[in-house]
């Protein structure tokens, strides 16, 4: 008898802790999907694509745009008039198999920040599901931290099947965030390859920094013009010595929106949305990295309209390969790291790798310094046979410092079933 009382009594518990949990769920579901940047630029004619992942996002879950457009959309769409501090808004592109990735960056991200932080997620209709499923499966106290917005890849509707046929259809989207994200201020554009290794809040604070005649901000390509690949290769024009690199860039939009942009194709300035084609009718046949090319084309002729940040912001396998070529990481450690051609997922940067896998295996509310730098230190210390390993103190240099931000669950709000499949 005093069996059966046992699992009565166990299986109220469970039932009143899955009421917390639906109701949390419904309490902090702040996601929508940007109809209004679909309105603009899909082409009515286009009979699937964007529009059905959205409508059925919709359906599957009405009261999320509703909560959207009550709690968070003055917010999140960057209007003055809000009652909670303003969001920092991150925008990242994904396709293909890029998703686990991406949520390992979007976590390293919502990891470290301070402020509340505002995820524009375009992604492929397939993949919107799935991240939908997997940061609705992120503990309360993290999840309140961040909202997002899942925007399904499109192109402004002229030229939409231009832009598709020259290039893969991701690669070009970051060009047309200011043209799609309209009542958006400012954004912090990141490859889906990108870690954070400290706060957000560090590196949107550039923005405040711009003079009036800046309106973008990114790293070099290369900090060593001998074994750099714009000064030695490149059909085109390129901004400064060695070119600007496109993994992390901040973009004042509003500045981005209404500039008059110099070029070599008119005597007069062209606006942002006037000067994207044309450029790209131009240099089709001489580019070799896309959109990043195109911004390098741009930014030589509008120098002025560039912040050039340190390398320690888009720290790549570059800097160390052939020995340790970027000075403000050796001083001060590696703040955003950038994992490019694939590093994260083969052998050929161990340190890399470490980094990627340490991040993505941490357990959100665990003790980060034995579960996430300690590890991580261990596994570095395997890789000092590669030219990045034996520099891997800068990798963990800054991260060891940013630990403190780390999101703990502090009680306030329990969400006993985190990490847990959802039930029914
Ligand atoms: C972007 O530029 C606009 C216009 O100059 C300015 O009002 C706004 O504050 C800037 N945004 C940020 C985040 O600094
Ligand atoms: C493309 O590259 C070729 C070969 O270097 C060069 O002659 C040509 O001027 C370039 N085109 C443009 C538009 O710069």
């Amino acid at each position: 008898m005093r069996r059966y009382i046992r699992a009565l009594v166990l299986c109220m518990v469970f039932a009143v802790f899955s009421g917390l949990f639906v109701y949390s769920k419904l309490f902090y579901s702040d996601v929508s999907v940007a109809s209004g940047a679909k309105r603009v630029f899909s082409p009515p004619r286009d009979p699937g694509g964007g529009q059905g992942a959205a409508s059925e996002t919709d359906h599957r879950n009405p009261q999320r745009d509703n909560r959207y457009s009550t709690r968070d959309g003055s917010d999140a769409l960057g209007s003055k008039d809000s009652r909670r501090p303003p969001s920092m808004h991150l925008a990242v592109v994904t396709c293909g198999e890029r998703l686990e990735e991406t949520l390992t960056m979007i976590k390293s991200a919502v990891l470290f920040s301070i402020k509340l932080l505002h995820l524009h997620i375009f992604a492929e209709d397939q993949l919107h599901a799935s991240f939908v499923e997997a940061l609705e499966l992120w503990p309360g106290f993290v999840r309140s931290t961040f909202t997002y917005t899942l925007h399904p890849i499109s192109f402004p509707s002229d030229n939409a099947k231009e832009w598709k046929k020259l290039f893969k259809p991701c690669a070009s989207q970051r060009l047309f965030l200011p043209l799609i994200l309209k009542d958006v201020d400012s954004v912090v554009y990141v490859d889906s390859d990108i870690l954070f290794l400290q706060p957000v809040d560090d590196l949107w604070s550039f923005l405040s920094r711009f003079d009036p005649s800046q309106l973008a901000a990114m790293a070099p390509e290369h900090e060593e013009p001998r074994i750099a690949w714009y000064n030695r290769f490149a059909m085109h024009p390129f901004y400064g010595r060695t070119g600007v690199n496109s993994g992390v860039m901040l973009m004042n939009m509003t500045r981005m929106r209404s500039a008059y942009f110099k070029n070599d194709m008119t005597p007069v300035g062209l606006l942002w949305e006037e000067l994207l084609m044309p450029l790209l009718q131009k240099y089709k046949l001489n580019i070799t990295w896309g959109d990043q090319d195109l911004l390098n084309i741009i930014f030589h002729h509008n120098p002025e309209m560039l912040l050039e940040f340190p390398c320690k912001w888009n720290y790549r396998p570059d800097h160390c390969i052939y020995g340790s070529n970027c000075a403000s990481a050796e001083e001060d450690g590696v703040y955003v790291m950038h994992g490019n051609r694939g590093v994260y997922h083969d052998q050929k940067q161990p340190a890399f790798r470490a980094v990627y896998q340490s991040i993505k295996k941490y357990v959100f509310g665990t003790d980060p310094v034995t579960s996430l730098l300690d590890a991580l230190v261990e596994e570095l210390s395997k890789t000092t046979h590669t030219y990045c390993g034996k520099s891997h103190t800068l990798l963990t240099k800054k991260l060891a410092r940013s630990l403190a931000n780390v999101k703990k669950d502090d009680g306030d709000f329990r969400n006993p079933n985190a990490g847990r499949p959802l039930p029914g």
